[in-house]
C-alpha cells in the first residue's frame, strides 16, 4: 500500500524524490522517508507524519545527490514513527530498502538473524529485507538480491542501493505494483506513472521476479538466473495536467468536474476504441452466470450492473465482495463470467477473488482503469477505463467510468444474446452518448449542492434510501460521506426501513433519498413520509415528479434518462454533497485518515 520511488541520473536525486512522493502520497501517508548517495555513503532522513513533515526537515538540513529511493508509507507492521518509517538500512549501513507489501514470513526470518547476532532497529516486516540483504552480500549486489528474493514469502516491490555499488539502483517486485521509467536524465522506478511523468512517457512494466538494474544511461532487466530479459517499453498517453490538481481546491472536486470527458473516453473506448475487439471477443452465449466481485466503490458498481445485467440480458448476476468470494468456494465453473471490477488493478482481494475464480475453471474478465497493472495482466480479458489517474483516495471519475464500461457491456451482451432488438440497443446506446452532457447539467447545480451540504455539517448520521437499482447508489453515496467526512452513515433499501431501521430516525435526522425508478415513485415517497413524521429532514436526489421541497424536503431533480443509468447521474450530487460536508468541515479531503488508494494488502 505504500509508494515507492527510486532515481539514478545527473539531476538533483532528493527533489525528484520529493516530487514523486507527492505524486505517490495518496498510497499511504503515515510517514515518509528518502536514502540518498552522498558519496561516503547513505544519508537517510525519515518522519512520522505528512510528506510535508519531511520537506520541513530537508529544507532545514538540505541533502544532496544523483541516486536516491523514497517511500510513504501506510503502516502494515508496526505502528506509524521515525524508527519504523522507510527507507530501512542492513546493519552495516551497505544497504538501504524501500518496500510496498507484506512479508509473510518476516518473523522466522528476524528470529533467525537475529539468533547470528543480527540487532534490528524497527518493528517493520521489511527491516528484514535490508538484513537479510546484508547477510548475504557478497559483493554482487544482483546475486544478493536473487537470493533474498527466494526467501522472501508475501508480496513486494523493492527499490535497492548499494553503498558499494553507488550508480545503481535495483529493483524487484512480487504480486505489487512497479514501474520503470527512463529519461534523457536518468531512470526511475515507482509504484506508479505519475510519480515519473513529468520526466517521461516512456515506460517499462516488469514482471514478477524480474530484476531491473537502474543506471543514469538506462535500464536492464535480468530473469533470477542473471540471463538478460528484453522488454519493450510502453508509452503513456496520460498528460501531465491529468496528475495536477491544476487550481482546484482537492483533487477529489477536480476528479469530480472531470467526468464528462472521462465518461465520453470511456463510452467511445467500448463502442469503437480499443475495448470493443476484448468485448466483441467475449463468448457471452456460453455464459450461465456471470459473478462480479470486487471491493467497495467498484463493489458498489457491480451492485448497480446486477440490475443493469440482468434487466438487459437476463442472465443471472452474483455480486460479491472479493474478501468473501475469495474464501466462500463459490459453485462457479467454466460456464461462469467472473467480472472484476478494480481501479487500481491492485487490491489484494481482488487480485485473490480473480485466482480463485481462474482456479475454478471460470473465465475472467477485468474492469481495470491502471494499465499493466497487476489484475490488468492476469485476468483472461481485460477493458480499460478511461478515466486517467485518479489521486483523491475517495473515488469518484473511476467509479463512474466504471458504471459506463458496465452499462456498455451489458448492451453489447444483451444484442448478442438476442435479449435486446437492433433498435432498442440504439436507443440506449443513445442514452449512454448522452449521459456525459447530462452529468454536465448536474455539475451545475453544484452551488444548490453545496449550499445544502453546509446545512448539514452536523449530522451525526445520515441514511440513504432508495429502491432497486437507486439503492444500489445509496450504496456508494453512504461510502463516499462516510469516508471523506467521518459521518456516521448507512445505506437501506426503502423497504427495509420498517424492519429495524426506523427506530434510529428522530429529530434531526438526516435521510438521502434517490428517487429514479418509475414504478417505485410511490414507494420512495411513503418511505419520506414515514421519516419526516418521525422528525427526519430529507433530501430527495431524483426525477420524481412527485417531490416537492418545502420544509422538511429539499429536491435536488435529475434529467431524465433511462432508468438503467440514472445512477450515473444521482452519483455526481452525492459525491458532491460529500465533497462539501467534508470540506465545510475543513477535514484532508483527498487523503482521509485510516484509508489509502489501493489496498494491496489483505
Ligand atoms: C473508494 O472511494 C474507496 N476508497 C475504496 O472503497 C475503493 O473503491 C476500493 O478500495 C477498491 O479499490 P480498487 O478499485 O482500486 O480495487
Ligand atoms: N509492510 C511494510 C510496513 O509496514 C510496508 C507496508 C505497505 O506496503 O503497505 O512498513
Amino acid at each position: 500500500m505504500c509508494g515507492i520511488i527510486g532515481y539514478v541520473g545527473d539531476e538533483d536525486a532528493v527533489g525528484l524524490i520529493v516530487e514523486g512522493l507527492k505524486k505517490l502520497e495518496y498510497r499511504g501517508y503515515d510517514s515518509a522517508g528518502l536514502a540518498v548517495f552522498t558519496g561516503g555513503g547513505f544519508e537517510v532522513v525519515k518522519r512520522k507524519g505528512r510528506l510535508s513533515v519531511l520537506e520541513s526537515e530537508i529544507a532545514a538540513h538540505p541533502l544532496r545527490g544523483r541516486v536516491a529511493i523514497g517511500h510513504t508509507r501506510w503502516a502494515t507492521h508496526g505502528e506509524p514513527s521515525d524508527i519504523n518509517s522507510h527507507p530501512h538500512l542492513g546493519s552495516r549501513s551497505r544497504i538501504a530498502v524501500v518496500h510496498n507489501g507484506i512479508i509473510e514470513n518476516h518473523k522466522a526470518l528476524r528470529e533467525r538473524l537475529q539468533s547470528r547476532g543480527i540487532e534490528f532497529a524497527s518493528q517493520t516486516d521489511s527491516e528484514v529485507i535490508a538484513q537479510l540483504a546484508e547477510y548475504y552480500y557478497n559483493g554482487d549486489i544482483m546475486d544478493t538480491v536473487i537470493k533474498v528474493a527466494a526467501r522472501l514469502e508475501g508480496s513486494y516491490a523493492l527499490g535497492i542501493m548499494c553503498r558499494d555499488d553507488p550508480d545503481t539502483l535495483i529493483a524487484i517486485k512480487k504480486d505489487n505494483p512497479l514501474i520503470i521509467g527512463v529519461s534523457p536524465h536518468g531512470s526511475f522506478l515507482a509504484s506508479d506513472v505519475p510519480a515519473v511523468l513529468k520526466h517521461t512517457d516512456t515506460v517499462y512494466y516488469p514482471e514478477d521476479m524480474e530484476i531491473a538494474v537502474l543506471r543514469r544511461d538506462g535500464v536492464r532487466f535480468y530473469n533470477s538466473d542473471k540471463e538478460p530479459v528484453r522488454k519493450e517499453p510502453k508509452t503513456i498517453t496520460w498528460s501531465v495536467d491529468s496528475a495536477e490538481k491544476g487550481g482546484w481546491p482537492h483533487f477529489m472536486l477536480k476528479e469530480i468536474m472531470e467526468q464528462p470527458k472521462v465518461l465520453r473516453d470511456t463510452i467511445r473506448s467500448a463502442v469503437s476504441g480499443e475495448n470493443k475487439d476484448v468485448i466483441d471477443g467475449i463468448d457471452i452465449a456460453n455464459v450461465k452466470k456471470i459473478v462480479i466481485t470486487a471491493c467497495g466503490s467498484a463493489y458498489n458498481a457491480g451492485i448497480v450492473a446486477k440490475y443493469v445485467f440482468e434487466k438487459l440480458c437476463r442472465t443471472p448476476v452474483e455480486v460479491d465482495l472479493a474478501s468473501e468470494f475469495r474464501y466462500r468456494d463459490a459453485n462457479i465453473g467454466p460456464s461462469a463470467l467472473v467480472i472484476l471490477i478494480s481501479q487500481s488493478g491492485e487490491t489484494a482481494d481482488t487480485i485473490a477473488a480473480m485466482r480463485e475464480a481462474k482456479a475454478k475453471g471460470a473465465t475472467t474478465l477485468a474492469i481495470v482503469n491502471v494499465v499493466g497493472s497487476a489484475i490488468a495482466k492476469e485476468s483472461d480479458m481485460c477493458v480499460y477505463t478511461a478515466a486517467g489517474p485518479e489521486i483523491a483516495v475517495a473515488t469518484t471519475k473511476a467509479f463512474s467510468a466504471q458504471l459506463a464500461l458496465l452499462y456498455a457491456l451489458a448492451i453489447r451482451f444483451a444484442v448478442k444474446l438476442g435479449a435486446l432488438s437492433p433498435a432498442g440497443a440504439e436507443e440506449l446506446q443513445a442514452e449512454l452518448w448522452a449521459l456525459p452532457d447530462k452529468i454536465t447539467s448536474v455539475l451545475a447545480q453544484v452551488d444548490t449542492i453545496q449550499r445544502y451540504a453546509a446545512s448539514c455539517v452536523g449530522y451525526k448520521s445520515v441514511f440513504y434510501i432508495g429502491r432497486n437499482i437507486d439503492y444500489a447508489i445509496a450504496l456508494e453515496g453512504s461510502l463516499k460521506l462516510k469516508e471523506i467526512s467521518y459521518v456516521h452513515s448507512e445505506a437501506y433499501a426503502g423497504g427495509e426501513l420498517k424492519h429495524g431501521p426506523i427506530s434510529l430516525i428522530e429529530d434531526e435526522t438526516l435521510v438521502v433519498a434517490i428517487s429514479n425508478c418509475e414504478r417505485l415513485y410511490g414507494k420512495i415517497m411513503s418511505n419520506i413520509e414515514q421519516v419526516i413524521s418521525r422528525g427526519a429532514k430529507v433530501m430527495l436526489i431524483g426525477r420524481n415528479p412527485d417531490a416537492e421541497s418545502g420544509d422538511k424536503l429539499t429536491h435536488i431533480a435529475l434529467p431524465d434518462t433511462a432508468e438503467l443509468f440514472s445512477p450515473s447521474l444521482s452519483v455526481i450530487v452525492l459525491q458532491l454533497f460529500s465533497y462539501y460536508v467534508a470540506a465545510n468541515k475543513g477535514l484532508d479531503i483527498d487523503k482521509p485518515r485510516n484509508l489509502a488508494k489501493s489496498v494491496t494488502v489483505e
